[in-house]
């Protein structure tokens, strides 16, 4: 366990005149709310100034001044503050110009990924770099004048000293959503709209991100974060951004197989064929049982929802990928994959040849509740001293024979885990209704079909959906980086303002 640091302000708050509008909130929100933990009280006070070049899409650089805060813990109980701790970076300046940032959206953008514990308690600034070494989705955010706060959180692979697992489901969604009301509980302390928080992540992260958005305020959690000490105020966000996000895992394997089980592997070998067919049959019930339509397709179910998937995203993503590239380049894409005809500006082919297109997938069968339980979600589901559990009937009876029953406590823990469950079984009202889904079309870590069913409930629902596949790209892919910080600044209504 970590002990409470705060790093105290290089620069006292209270010498910089342009600091008064936020203290004079402060003392409003700290009369307003009775605090259960000091703990759990933002001090404004308490930041680093750092001075940090960030590039844009457009390649421009941009010198950003911001206060940076670390929270040591963001829960009154913490069971590991290395990991349930979160950063908060404020702009001040960006190219010399003083920014007010005290209405600004929040950029909560979590760093989990394969459901692996994630900490930022190490980190001594804003994450500045992203994965591939070009700027990170929160340096543009912070460039952009945004508020970025940085959770940790705790993943599947945590053990104690009594071999205890204390990071399996679901930890990671109590201990995001967790952080999110110590930002709320916060408003008026912390910098930024709280009430424009816009979660963000990648594949489990991405996973997480869209669960986040799902289940605000579902009372389903409240006996965890009670347990963590919590901050008493909403988890409700407001915008979800969710890039190959690796979720409805209950479903996964069936709609593996439904959506790659031709594909072959790597190794150029076909999966075992009784397998991936009796999967890929069962998801068509599944499927059948969310109900879900989409515009000009009706009722999906397995006869056309390869259908909705290619021309509502496969096609589309083509096309686009198509018409930016030159005549000549896009002559030579076309003539080395004669699987799609271009006509009239736009790019069509059949599902099967899109499938042969993509080519190897990339797990074999059963992809995620896997007989040997070496995969991640085996051991997302692990409790106490047991690293890993199967999760689904089908491998629990591969495994261990036909009248095998699923742990007790797996259906409960499934639900905390899948956003499909608040948006379909039990449809959350508190839900974020602005959503960012992002997918590489070679991206087999999951089916296709788990950002088409995500994207076509929302929209069925109502919500805002800004659903786009990045053509021929693969797993963890964010082509569009720059357009998710003006998305940002649309549906939450920002309009950046100069400070006085
Ligand atoms: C991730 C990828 C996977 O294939 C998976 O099953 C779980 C998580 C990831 O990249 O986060």
């Amino acid at each position: 366990m970590q002990r409470r640091t705060v790093v105290k302000g290089l620069t006292a708050a209270a010498a910089v005149p342009a600091a008064v509008g936020l203290a004079s909130g402060t003392a409003r929100a700290a009369t307003r709310t009775a605090a259960t933990d000091d703990s759990l009280v933002f001090d404004p006070a308490a930041y680093t100034e750092q001075a940090i070049a960030i590039t844009d899409t457009a390649g421009t650089a941009h010198d950003v001044v911001y206060r940076f805060y670390k929270v040591a813990s963001y829960v009154a109980n913490p069971v590991d503050a290395t990991y349930q701790s979160l950063n908060v970076s404020v702009p001040v300046s960006i190219d010399g110009t003083a920014v007010d940032a005290s209405g600004a959206p929040i950029l909560f953008a979590n760093s989990v990924g394969g459901y692996m514990p994630s900490s930022v308690s190490g980190r001594t600034g804003i994450t500045a770099t992203g994965m591939g070494g070009g700027t990170s989705r929160q340096g543009l955010a912070l460039a952009a004048g945004y508020v970025v706060v940085e959770p940790g959180a705790r993943g599947r692979t945590l053990v104690d000293s009594a071999g205890v697992y204390y990071g399996t489901a679901p930890a990671a969604i109590v201990d995001l959503k967790a952080a999110v009301r110590y930002v709320k509980f916060n408003k008026g302390r912390i910098p930024g709209n709280v009430n424009r928080i816009v979660s963000s992540g990648v594949s489990a992260g991405g996973a997480l991100s869209s669960l986040l958005g799902a289940s605000g305020d579902s009372p389903l959690y409240d006996s965890y974060l009670a347990e963590l000490g919590a901050a008493p105020a909403s988890d409700a966000i407001f915008a979800t951004g969710a890039w190959c996000p690796i979720t409805d895992l209950e479903h996964a394997d069936m709609a593996y197989e439904w959506c790659w089980g031709s594909n072959p592997l790597g190794s150029g070998a076909q999966v075992d064929r009784t397998i991936s067919t009796a999967l890929s049959a069962a998801y068509g019930d599944y499927l059948a049982s969310l109900k879900l339509s989409a515009k000009g397709f009706g009722r999906l179910t397995v006869r056309n929802v390869d259908d909705y998937l290619l021309k509502t995203f496969m096609q589309p993503s083509a096309t686009k990928y198509l018409a930016a590239l030159s005549d000549a380049d896009r002559a030579a894409y076309l003539a080395a994959n004669p699987f799609i005809t271009w006509a009239g500006g736009r790019a069509t082919f059949t599902w099967a040849d899109f499938l042969t297109h993509v080519g190897a997938r990339k797990k074999n069968t059963p992809a995620f509740d896997d007989f040997a339980m070496a995969s991640p979600e085996t051991n997302l589901f692990g409790t106490g001293t047991t690293r890993a559990r199967h999760f689904t009937l089908y491998s629990l009876r591969h495994a261990n024979g036909d009248s095998a029953r699923l742990d007790a406590d797996i259906p409960a823990k499934l639900h905390l885990m899948n956003p499909m469950y608040h948006l379909v079984d039990k449809v959350n009202g508190s839900r974020a209704k602005h959503w960012w889904i992002r997918l590489g079309t070679k991206d087999s870590d999951t089916s296709h079909t788990v950002a088409g069913n995500l994207s076509a409930r929302l929209t069925a629902l109502g919500d805002d959906v800004n659903t786009s596949y990045y053509w021929d790209a693969g797993h963890g892919a964010d082509q569009d980086p720059g357009d998710f910080i003006s998305w940002i600044a649309k549906v939450t209504g920002h309009r950046s303002r100069p400070k006085k």
